[in-house]
Protein backbone atom coordinates (compact mmCIF):
# COMPACT_ATOMS: atom_id res chain seq x y z
CA UNK A 1 0.00 0.00 0.00
CA UNK A 2 1.59 3.16 -1.11
CA UNK A 3 1.44 5.88 2.21
CA UNK A 4 -0.97 8.10 1.19
CA UNK A 5 -3.52 4.93 0.60
CA UNK A 6 -2.52 4.19 4.15
CA UNK A 7 -2.73 7.51 5.65
CA UNK A 8 -6.35 7.72 3.91
CA UNK A 9 -7.45 4.01 5.87
CA UNK A 10 -5.86 5.47 9.00
CA UNK A 11 -8.23 8.33 8.93
CA UNK A 12 -11.26 6.73 8.13
CA UNK A 13 -10.58 3.68 10.72
CA UNK A 14 -10.04 6.21 13.18
CA UNK A 15 -12.86 8.70 11.82
CA UNK A 16 -15.46 5.62 11.88
CA UNK A 17 -14.68 5.23 15.90
CA UNK A 18 -14.99 8.42 17.42
CA UNK A 19 -17.17 7.52 20.18
CA UNK A 20 -15.86 5.18 23.73
CA UNK A 21 -18.53 2.81 22.63
CA UNK A 22 -17.45 -1.09 23.80
CA UNK A 23 -18.67 -3.91 25.62
CA UNK A 24 -20.13 -2.37 28.52
CA UNK A 25 -19.45 -5.71 30.43
CA UNK A 26 -15.58 -5.18 30.52
CA UNK A 27 -16.20 -2.11 31.67
CA UNK A 28 -17.06 -1.65 35.33
CA UNK A 29 -16.48 0.40 38.16
CA UNK A 30 -13.37 -1.62 39.52
CA UNK A 31 -11.72 0.18 36.14
CA UNK A 32 -13.35 3.43 36.15
CA UNK A 33 -14.00 4.12 39.55
CA UNK A 34 -15.27 7.57 40.84
CA UNK A 35 -17.65 9.46 38.21
CA UNK A 36 -17.73 12.63 37.06
CA UNK A 37 -19.20 15.46 35.10
CA UNK A 38 -17.51 17.82 33.02
CA UNK A 39 -19.28 19.90 30.71
CA UNK A 40 -21.39 17.79 28.61
CA UNK A 41 -19.55 14.56 29.50
CA UNK A 42 -19.63 11.67 31.92
CA UNK A 43 -15.92 11.38 33.00
CA UNK A 44 -13.89 8.25 35.10
CA UNK A 45 -11.59 8.80 37.75
CA UNK A 46 -8.89 9.08 35.22
CA UNK A 47 -10.86 12.15 33.98
CA UNK A 48 -11.50 10.49 30.95
CA UNK A 49 -14.69 10.01 28.92
CA UNK A 50 -16.74 7.11 29.66
CA UNK A 51 -20.11 5.37 28.74
CA UNK A 52 -22.61 2.95 30.71
CA UNK A 53 -24.60 1.05 28.77
CA UNK A 54 -27.03 -1.59 30.72
CA UNK A 55 -30.10 -2.54 31.62
CA UNK A 56 -33.58 -0.71 33.81
CA UNK A 57 -35.39 -3.20 36.55
CA UNK A 58 -39.04 -3.19 35.89
CA UNK A 59 -41.45 -1.57 38.28
CA UNK A 60 -40.60 -2.76 41.43
CA UNK A 61 -43.78 -3.57 42.87
CA UNK A 62 -45.26 -5.67 39.85
CA UNK A 63 -41.72 -7.73 38.76
CA UNK A 64 -40.28 -8.11 42.52
CA UNK A 65 -38.91 -11.82 41.34
CA UNK A 66 -36.40 -9.66 39.50
CA UNK A 67 -35.09 -7.19 41.88
CA UNK A 68 -32.37 -10.08 43.49
CA UNK A 69 -28.82 -10.89 43.37
CA UNK A 70 -28.91 -13.57 40.70
CA UNK A 71 -30.51 -11.01 37.99
CA UNK A 72 -28.05 -8.28 38.41
CA UNK A 73 -25.48 -11.04 38.30
CA UNK A 74 -27.05 -12.47 34.74
CA UNK A 75 -27.38 -8.16 33.87
CA UNK A 76 -23.40 -8.03 34.17
CA UNK A 77 -22.73 -11.44 32.84
CA UNK A 78 -25.12 -11.92 30.11
CA UNK A 79 -27.12 -8.60 28.75
CA UNK A 80 -23.01 -7.48 28.74
CA UNK A 81 -24.07 -4.16 30.94
CA UNK A 82 -21.70 -2.04 33.50
CA UNK A 83 -25.20 -0.25 34.87
CA UNK A 84 -28.26 -1.07 35.73
CA UNK A 85 -31.41 1.23 37.01
CA UNK A 86 -33.55 0.48 39.83
CA UNK A 87 -36.74 2.05 38.68
CA UNK A 88 -38.13 1.79 42.54
CA UNK A 89 -42.22 2.28 42.18
CA UNK A 90 -43.52 5.05 44.08
CA UNK A 91 -47.37 4.75 43.76
CA UNK A 92 -48.91 2.42 42.48
CA UNK A 93 -48.64 -0.01 46.02
CA UNK A 94 -44.87 1.12 45.73
CA UNK A 95 -42.60 3.14 48.37
CA UNK A 96 -45.74 5.59 49.74
CA UNK A 97 -47.61 2.57 50.86
CA UNK A 98 -45.02 0.11 51.62
CA UNK A 99 -41.79 1.89 52.45
CA UNK A 100 -40.00 -1.00 54.13
CA UNK A 101 -40.78 -3.72 51.11
CA UNK A 102 -39.47 -0.98 49.06
CA UNK A 103 -36.26 0.03 50.75
CA UNK A 104 -35.63 -3.78 51.10
CA UNK A 105 -35.37 -4.05 47.18
CA UNK A 106 -33.38 -1.14 46.87
CA UNK A 107 -31.09 -2.31 49.35
CA UNK A 108 -30.88 -5.78 47.73
CA UNK A 109 -30.09 -4.57 44.43
CA UNK A 110 -27.72 -2.09 45.62
CA UNK A 111 -25.75 -4.39 47.29
CA UNK A 112 -25.77 -7.01 44.53
CA UNK A 113 -24.53 -4.21 42.25
CA UNK A 114 -21.55 -3.86 44.25
CA UNK A 115 -21.01 -7.36 44.47
CA UNK A 116 -21.31 -7.22 41.31
CA UNK A 117 -19.12 -4.49 39.77
CA UNK A 118 -22.15 -2.48 38.46
CA UNK A 119 -22.65 0.99 38.65
CA UNK A 120 -26.64 1.50 39.84
CA UNK A 121 -28.92 4.47 39.22
CA UNK A 122 -31.71 4.59 42.25
CA UNK A 123 -34.58 5.63 40.62
CA UNK A 124 -37.45 7.46 42.31
CA UNK A 125 -40.40 6.04 39.99
CA UNK A 126 -42.81 8.28 39.66
CA UNK A 127 -44.22 11.56 37.80
CA UNK A 128 -45.81 13.40 40.34
CA UNK A 129 -42.72 13.82 42.48
CA UNK A 130 -43.64 17.11 43.64
CA UNK A 131 -46.46 16.53 45.23
CA UNK A 132 -44.26 14.07 47.59
CA UNK A 133 -41.22 16.30 47.83
CA UNK A 134 -40.54 15.33 51.86
CA UNK A 135 -41.26 11.45 51.05
CA UNK A 136 -38.30 11.66 48.24
CA UNK A 137 -35.68 13.86 50.50
CA UNK A 138 -36.32 11.37 53.41
CA UNK A 139 -35.60 8.31 50.95
CA UNK A 140 -33.15 9.84 49.21
CA UNK A 141 -31.20 10.65 52.59
CA UNK A 142 -31.55 7.40 53.89
CA UNK A 143 -29.99 6.06 50.88
CA UNK A 144 -27.02 8.23 50.40
CA UNK A 145 -26.24 7.89 53.90
CA UNK A 146 -26.26 4.18 53.93
CA UNK A 147 -24.54 3.79 50.25
CA UNK A 148 -23.05 7.14 49.39
CA UNK A 149 -19.14 6.01 49.89
CA UNK A 150 -18.96 3.87 47.33
CA UNK A 151 -18.35 4.87 43.88
CA UNK A 152 -21.35 2.63 42.17
CA UNK A 153 -24.18 4.78 43.86
CA UNK A 154 -25.93 7.46 40.84
CA UNK A 155 -29.31 9.37 41.77
CA UNK A 156 -32.13 9.43 39.48
CA UNK A 157 -34.78 12.22 41.74
CA UNK A 158 -37.75 11.70 39.70
CA UNK A 159 -38.45 9.55 36.73
CA UNK A 160 -40.30 11.26 34.49
CA UNK A 161 -42.10 14.54 35.15
CA UNK A 162 -45.27 15.26 33.06
CA UNK A 163 -46.43 18.56 32.32
CA UNK A 164 -44.78 20.57 35.33
CA UNK A 165 -43.03 23.63 34.51
CA UNK A 166 -38.89 23.62 34.53
CA UNK A 167 -37.97 26.61 36.57
CA UNK A 168 -40.82 26.88 38.90
CA UNK A 169 -41.36 23.10 39.77
CA UNK A 170 -39.22 20.92 38.65
CA UNK A 171 -35.88 22.45 39.31
CA UNK A 172 -36.55 23.40 42.99
CA UNK A 173 -37.84 19.87 43.68
CA UNK A 174 -34.45 18.76 42.34
CA UNK A 175 -32.27 21.39 44.38
CA UNK A 176 -34.18 20.27 47.46
CA UNK A 177 -33.43 16.50 46.80
CA UNK A 178 -29.77 17.06 45.23
CA UNK A 179 -29.04 19.27 49.05
CA UNK A 180 -30.15 16.12 51.16
CA UNK A 181 -28.26 14.09 49.12
CA UNK A 182 -25.60 15.89 49.12
CA UNK A 183 -25.23 16.32 52.56
CA UNK A 184 -24.66 12.77 52.92
CA UNK A 185 -22.38 12.20 49.46
CA UNK A 186 -20.42 14.91 48.10
CA UNK A 187 -19.74 13.79 44.67
CA UNK A 188 -21.57 10.36 43.12
CA UNK A 189 -23.55 11.70 39.95
CA UNK A 190 -27.20 12.52 40.47
CA UNK A 191 -29.63 12.81 37.33
CA UNK A 192 -32.75 14.88 37.38
CA UNK A 193 -35.69 14.62 35.25
CA UNK A 194 -37.17 16.71 32.90
CA UNK A 195 -40.23 17.75 31.70
CA UNK A 196 -42.77 16.01 29.22
CA UNK A 197 -41.74 12.53 30.17
CA UNK A 198 -38.19 13.58 30.55
CA UNK A 199 -37.58 14.68 26.99
CA UNK A 200 -37.66 18.55 27.44
CA UNK A 201 -33.98 19.18 28.07
CA UNK A 202 -34.08 22.18 25.93
CA UNK A 203 -35.67 23.61 29.06
CA UNK A 204 -32.81 22.17 31.09
CA UNK A 205 -30.40 23.49 28.87
CA UNK A 206 -32.26 27.30 29.39
CA UNK A 207 -32.00 27.03 32.75
CA UNK A 208 -29.54 24.50 34.50
CA UNK A 209 -29.21 23.90 38.22
CA UNK A 210 -26.03 25.80 39.36
CA UNK A 211 -23.64 25.84 42.14
CA UNK A 212 -23.53 22.13 42.01
CA UNK A 213 -21.59 19.61 40.43
CA UNK A 214 -21.89 16.06 38.97
CA UNK A 215 -25.38 16.59 37.87
CA UNK A 216 -26.64 15.09 34.52
CA UNK A 217 -30.12 15.49 33.26
CA UNK A 218 -32.94 12.61 31.99
CA UNK A 219 -33.10 12.07 28.21
CA UNK A 220 -36.05 9.33 28.01
CA UNK A 221 -37.21 7.64 24.56
CA UNK A 222 -39.35 5.00 22.94
CA UNK A 223 -37.28 4.42 19.70
CA UNK A 224 -40.15 4.02 17.11
CA UNK A 225 -42.57 6.89 18.47
CA UNK A 226 -39.74 9.70 19.44
CA UNK A 227 -37.63 10.04 16.32
CA UNK A 228 -35.19 12.64 14.72
CA UNK A 229 -37.25 15.68 16.35
CA UNK A 230 -36.26 14.50 19.84
CA UNK A 231 -32.82 13.57 18.82
CA UNK A 232 -32.59 17.34 17.38
CA UNK A 233 -33.87 18.84 20.72
CA UNK A 234 -31.29 16.59 22.42
CA UNK A 235 -28.58 17.51 20.50
CA UNK A 236 -29.76 21.08 20.97
CA UNK A 237 -29.31 20.95 24.54
CA UNK A 238 -25.92 19.01 24.45
CA UNK A 239 -24.57 21.53 22.24
CA UNK A 240 -25.23 24.35 24.99
CA UNK A 241 -23.32 21.91 27.58
CA UNK A 242 -26.20 20.21 28.99
CA UNK A 243 -25.06 16.47 30.38
CA UNK A 244 -27.18 13.91 29.20
CA UNK A 245 -28.23 10.46 30.73
CA UNK A 246 -30.71 8.19 28.90
CA UNK A 247 -31.82 6.55 31.92
CA UNK A 248 -35.19 4.79 30.17
CA UNK A 249 -35.33 3.71 26.04
CA UNK A 250 -37.08 1.31 24.51
CA UNK A 251 -36.79 -0.44 21.12
CA UNK A 252 -40.69 -0.14 20.48
CA UNK A 253 -43.32 1.82 19.02
CA UNK A 254 -45.54 2.88 21.59
CA UNK A 255 -48.11 4.84 19.75
CA UNK A 256 -51.32 2.34 19.56
CA UNK A 257 -49.78 -0.95 18.49
CA UNK A 258 -47.00 -1.93 20.17
CA UNK A 259 -43.76 -3.27 17.91
CA UNK A 260 -40.15 -3.08 18.18
CA UNK A 261 -38.70 -0.40 15.51
CA UNK A 262 -34.87 -1.92 14.93
CA UNK A 263 -34.20 1.06 12.20
CA UNK A 264 -35.29 3.53 14.54
CA UNK A 265 -33.41 1.74 17.50
CA UNK A 266 -29.93 1.86 15.22
CA UNK A 267 -30.50 5.52 14.79
CA UNK A 268 -30.80 6.63 17.88
CA UNK A 269 -27.89 4.20 19.22
CA UNK A 270 -25.59 5.69 16.65
CA UNK A 271 -26.33 8.95 17.92
CA UNK A 272 -26.41 8.16 21.32
CA UNK A 273 -22.83 6.50 20.84
CA UNK A 274 -21.58 9.95 18.91
CA UNK A 275 -22.39 11.87 21.63
CA UNK A 276 -20.90 9.25 24.03
CA UNK A 277 -23.97 9.09 25.62
CA UNK A 278 -25.26 6.38 28.69
CA UNK A 279 -28.10 4.78 28.47
CA UNK A 280 -30.38 1.87 30.53
CA UNK A 281 -32.76 -0.43 28.66
CA UNK A 282 -36.51 -0.24 29.87
CA UNK A 283 -36.98 -3.33 31.09
CA UNK A 284 -35.97 -6.59 32.76
CA UNK A 285 -39.24 -8.11 32.87
CA UNK A 286 -41.12 -10.62 31.29
CA UNK A 287 -44.54 -8.80 30.63
CA UNK A 288 -46.02 -8.72 27.52
CA UNK A 289 -44.78 -5.67 26.20
CA UNK A 290 -42.41 -5.44 22.89
CA UNK A 291 -39.99 -3.50 25.41
CA UNK A 292 -39.88 -6.52 27.49
CA UNK A 293 -36.00 -7.92 27.25
CA UNK A 294 -37.06 -11.44 28.37
CA UNK A 295 -39.75 -13.63 27.48
CA UNK A 296 -42.74 -15.04 29.38
CA UNK A 297 -41.16 -16.85 32.53
CA UNK A 298 -37.62 -16.43 32.28
CA UNK A 299 -36.51 -18.20 35.24
CA UNK A 300 -33.85 -15.34 37.83
CA UNK A 301 -30.61 -17.04 36.78
CA UNK A 302 -31.14 -17.24 33.11
CA UNK A 303 -31.34 -13.34 32.63
CA UNK A 304 -30.54 -12.26 28.84
CA UNK A 305 -29.07 -15.78 28.37
CA UNK A 306 -30.08 -16.24 24.49
CA UNK A 307 -32.86 -18.54 24.73
CA UNK A 308 -34.35 -16.02 26.77
CA UNK A 309 -34.00 -12.96 24.81
CA UNK A 310 -37.29 -11.44 23.24
CA UNK A 311 -36.69 -9.32 19.96
CA UNK A 312 -35.54 -6.86 21.79
CA UNK A 313 -33.94 -8.12 24.35
CA UNK A 314 -31.46 -9.34 21.17
CA UNK A 315 -30.89 -6.12 19.75
CA UNK A 316 -30.05 -4.60 23.41
CA UNK A 317 -27.73 -7.34 24.58
CA UNK A 318 -25.94 -6.92 21.07
CA UNK A 319 -25.86 -2.91 21.54
CA UNK A 320 -24.53 -3.25 24.99
CA UNK A 321 -21.19 -5.50 23.50
CA UNK A 322 -20.57 -2.64 20.61
C1 LIG B 1 -16.42 10.84 22.60
O1 LIG B 1 -15.28 10.31 23.25
C2 LIG B 1 -14.15 10.15 22.41
C3 LIG B 1 -13.07 9.47 23.22
O2 LIG B 1 -12.77 10.19 24.37
C4 LIG B 1 -13.71 11.52 21.89
O3 LIG B 1 -12.65 11.37 21.00
C5 LIG B 1 -14.88 12.20 21.19
O4 LIG B 1 -14.52 13.52 20.84
C6 LIG B 1 -16.11 12.24 22.10
N1 LIG B 1 -17.23 12.78 21.37
C7 LIG B 1 -17.91 13.84 21.79
C8 LIG B 1 -19.02 14.28 20.91
O5 LIG B 1 -17.66 14.42 22.84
Amino acid sequence: MNPAVLSLVVILAVSVNLSVSKDAAQETVSKHGQLSVKGANLLNKNGEIVQLKGMALYWSQWKPQYWNAETIQGIHDSCHSNVVRASMAVEYGGYLTDPEGQMKLVETVVEAAIANDLYIIVDWHEEKADTHQAEAVDFFDKISKKYGSYPNIMYETFNEPTTQAWSSTLKPYHEAVIKAIRANDPDNVIIVGTGQWSQRVDEAAEDPISDQINIMYTLHYYAGTHKQWLRDLAQGAIDKGLPIFITEYGTDNVDEVNWVDPEESALWWTWADSNNLSYTNWAICDVNEASAALIADTPTDKVCQADYLTESGKLVVAQNQK
